[in-house]
């Protein structure tokens, strides 16, 4: 919903071709859904470090770290799990628009959602990659302690355990967690992006 009215579209110079061009990369939203605790952000992390050293402009948006600033008003419902998913949609634009490879670790747990996210940022420049992880195995691995939080009840509206997660039909790549290394799903990954920039 658009409430505000009398607003133009500015054009500008410094075109979204113009920085591809001076990068010498496309730029693209690189989205990791998830369970808690699946790996998102360790994957994600490697993998900027893999790209930013190849000189491929990077930033991350991650779901903890943005609920620090941004989002920090909302909280863990289903409309405000959406209207996070919703404003990180936004800004990861804003991110493929400046050129720079924008990776996004959220748990955005409903297809909807991400589908709306897609639809955001376009399906040219977005990229779904579901960091699959079996919720007994992020349980066990449990490295934040929230998992035993939402058994005992201290964390209401958990994904997984009293919250939906809804694992993508048909991502761009699948990652398996479970039964592969951390630099295996980061190589196997750092592959399929490179080959969409270059
Ligand atoms: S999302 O569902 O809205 O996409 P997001 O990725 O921003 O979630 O935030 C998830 C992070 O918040 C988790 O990694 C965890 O550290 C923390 N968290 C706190 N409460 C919850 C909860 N009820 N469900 C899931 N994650 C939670």
């Amino acid at each position: 919903m658009q409430n505000a009215r009398n607003i133009n579209w500015e054009n500008f110079q410094v075109s979204r071709e113009v920085r591809a061009s001076r990068y010498g990369h496309r730029s693209l939203a690189v989205w990791l859904t998830g369970l808690s605790g699946a790996g998102k952000s360790t994957i994600a992390d490697r993998l900027e470090g893999q790209l930013f050293e190849q000189g491929i402009k990077t930033y991350r948006l991650d779901g903890d770290n943005v609920r620090h600033g941004i989002n920090r008003d909302l909280g863990f419902s289903i409309p405000e799990r959406s209207e996070n998913v919703r404003r990180v949609a936004e800004i990861a634009k804003l991110f493929v628009d400046s050129g720079t490879v924008v990776i996004v670790s959220l748990i955005s747990p409903l297809l909807g959602e991400r589908a709306e996210a897609r639809a955001i940022i376009g399906g040219d420049d977005f990229m779904e990659v579901h960091i699959d992880c079996p919720l007994d195995t992020c349980e066990d691995r449990d490295k934040k302690g929230l998992y035993k939080k939402a058994r005992a009840g201290q964390i209401k509206e958990f994904t997984g355990i009293s919250s939906p997660y809804e694992a993508p039909p048909s991502p761009d790549l699948r990652l398996d967690t479970k039964s592969n290394s951390i630099e295996q799903c980061t190589e196997n990954l750092l592959h399929s992006v490179i080959q969409r920039i270059l």
